[in-house]
């Protein structure tokens, strides 16, 4: 089954919406596969955003990105990136409607709360980036047959 990569922002952690952004996760009728608080580190992040090294932004983006703890995890389910690029709203609040992640909590580029991975080898290179084999935990949710034919 596919996995996506999510991760609440140091804006979101700082602003305790994580319980609301995991809500929407569990919702919608995803599975918790892997799930931390963390620091990330200069290292992890040039990787984790190797395609946007020579923006202009890339500097504050690090920055932001350093300034606190990050909430990682991974979920689990059907069309899980696809859709989860879908709660989350467009990149640009400006951009993302209400109803969505950051359509309903940002309002600024730059602390958009959260990151979704955009195709499933992202997600894939993200995961083994952000967690260790072990991290990632396997059982069957009890509710599988009310959200799956
Ligand atoms: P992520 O889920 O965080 O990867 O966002 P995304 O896939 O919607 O956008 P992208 O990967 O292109 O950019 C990564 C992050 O860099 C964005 O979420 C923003 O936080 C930041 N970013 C992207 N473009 C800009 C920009 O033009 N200005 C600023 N300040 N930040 C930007
Ligand atoms: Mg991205």
């Amino acid at each position: 089954t596919e996995r996506t990569f999510i991760a609440v922002k140091p804006d979101g952690v700082q602003r305790g919406l994580f319980p609301e952004i995991l809500s929407r996760f569990f919702n919608k009728g995803y599975k918790l596969v892997a799930i931390k608080l963390t620091m990330a580190n200069e290292p992890l992040l040039r990787e984790h955003y190797a395609d946007l090294q020579s923006k202009p932004f890339f500097p504050s983006l690090l920055s932001y990105m350093l300034s606190g703890p990050v909430l990682a995890t991974v979920w689990e389910g059907k069309d899980v990136v696809k859709q989860g690029r879908i709660l989350l709203g467009a990149t640009n609040p400006l951009a993302s409607a209400p109803g969505t992640i950051r359509g309903d909590f940002a309002v600024d580029m730059g602390r958009n709360i959260i990151h979704g991975s955009d195709s499933v080898e992202t997600a894939e290179k993200e995961i083994a980036l952000w967690f260790k084999k072990e991290e990632l935990v396997d059982y069957k949710p009890t509710l599988y047959s009310w959200i799956y034919e």
